[in-house]
């Protein structure tokens, strides 16, 4: 099968035919449907974050389910269209039990070894063992994930919908459902008007937020933010950011999502804090950025700043709940989709996502 595979950091993917072994106990064949083109991947494309390589990505898709490996639990059957996940949860360990499983252990042993959840791939080209990002890599035809990977799409979800479900929307939507308390009438300042930020704006409107900031330096992703349910957007292109979020918000917003993964922004989103705020950290960056805080308006402003992986959801309940609320016209994830493009059109994809492009370009293999 044709798939994506990053061999080397700083260098195109390249389309190569590769194998895929057959599902091992646990775990399904699924043939893709639709991979959304997330940030995360170009982390890795451009050598911000690694991974054993070489690597087939893609780690936010949707697809059918063509086979089934002996000893699986019965959940899911040959047929089943599903939503990849790139946290699985094994619901044994401490973050497990203690409801906490984007934590998981199996989040871990899937980045450290570049394999499925017993740390072994199922893809190889000839003598070469290829890896598995985020047990996931649906820049393919074809993927072999667990089956504690997957969840069930209800008839009536495009694959494009499912497929940026599994990322973009749970990581954005749960940071504000999951992380975000009493939002309704409270100030959410977002930044970035990607596909993660513009979700969170989608996930403020929904439970009522106001005012809702939208911070990017691109006009058209603010139009499209406002559509989405900002009611004020900054433009940081020209500077001055902390200042015209006080402008809209005088005395500081109450929680601040910072979907962009820079030193800068997360700096301002503290900085834009009322006292008692809470930055809610999302975005990724190099595996070195740091950023420093004010220790004393840590303290005597009591400002919070905490992390989200993958909207710190349980996916197994929350991604279920986004495509009831799409399927109620709660949650517009149509408005989000940008272009679809071929599998080959991948390395363009993200060169477009770098120079801003608008709405989450999905590729269709
Ligand atoms: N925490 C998680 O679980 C999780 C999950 C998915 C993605 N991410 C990370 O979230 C981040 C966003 O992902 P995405 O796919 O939406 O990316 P994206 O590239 O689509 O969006 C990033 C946005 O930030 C804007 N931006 C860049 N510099 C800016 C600045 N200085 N000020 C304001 N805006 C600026 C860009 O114009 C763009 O609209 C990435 O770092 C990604 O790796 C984290
Ligand atoms: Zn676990
Ligand atoms: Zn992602």
């Amino acid at each position: 099968m044709r798939a994506a595979v990053l061999r080397r950091q700083g260098e195109p993917l390249t389309i190569e035919d590769v194998t895929l072994d057959a599902p091992g106990p646990g775990e399904v064949l699924v043939r893709v449907e639709a991979a959304g083109v997330c940030h995360t991947d170009y982390h890795y494309m451009t050598g911000d974050m690694t991974a054993p390589l070489p690597l087939v990505l893609g780690h936010e898709g949707s697809g059918i389910i063509e086979s089934v490996g002996q000893g699986g639990t019965g959940r899911v059957k040959v047929g089943d269209r599903v939503a990849l996940m790139w946290r699985p949860r094994c619901g044994e360990c401490r973050y497990c039990v203690s409801g906490n499983p984007v934590l998981c252990v199996l989040g871990r042993v899937q980045a450290t070894t570049g394999g499925l959840l017993d740390g072994t791939s199922r893809l190889s080209k000839g003598t070469e063992q290829l890896h598995h990002f985020l047990g996931v890599s649906c820049f393919a035809e074809r993927v072999v994930t667990s089956e504690r990977s997957v969840v069930v799409v209800p008839d009536g979800v495009p694959p494009e919908i499912a497929a940026i479900a599994g990322c973009a929307v749970i990581t954005g939507v749960g940071a504000v459902l999951n992380v975000v308390e009493n939002a309704a009438g409270r100030s959410i300042l977002v930044f970035g008007a990607g596909g993660v930020g513009l979700s969170a704006v989608m996930g403020a409107s929904l439970v009522g937020a106001n005012p809702i900031i939208v911070v990017d330096m691109d006009a058209a992703k603010l139009d499209l933010a406002r559509e989405l349910g900002a009611t004020h957007t900054v433009d940081a292109s020209g500077g001055g950011v902390v200042e015209q979020v006080l402008e809209i918000a005088p005395d500081g917003v109450a929680w601040a999502i910072e979907a962009v993964g820079r030193p800068a922004t997360l700096r301002q989103a503290f900085s834009s804090l009322e006292p008692g705020g809470t930055v809610v950290a999302v975005g990724l960056g190099p595996v070195d950025a740091t950023v420093d805080i004010p220790i004393n308006e840590l303290v005597q402003r009591q400002k919070r700043l905490v992390g989200s992986l993958y909207g710190s959801a349980n996916p197994r309940v929350d991604l279920p709940a986004i495509f009831e609320l799409y399927q109620a016209g709660r949650l517009p994830l149509d408005r989000l989709l940008g272009d679809r493009v071929p599998l080959e059109d991948v390395n363009a994809a993200y060169d477009r996502l770098a120079a801003g492009s608008v709405g989450r370009t999905v590729i269709v293999p």
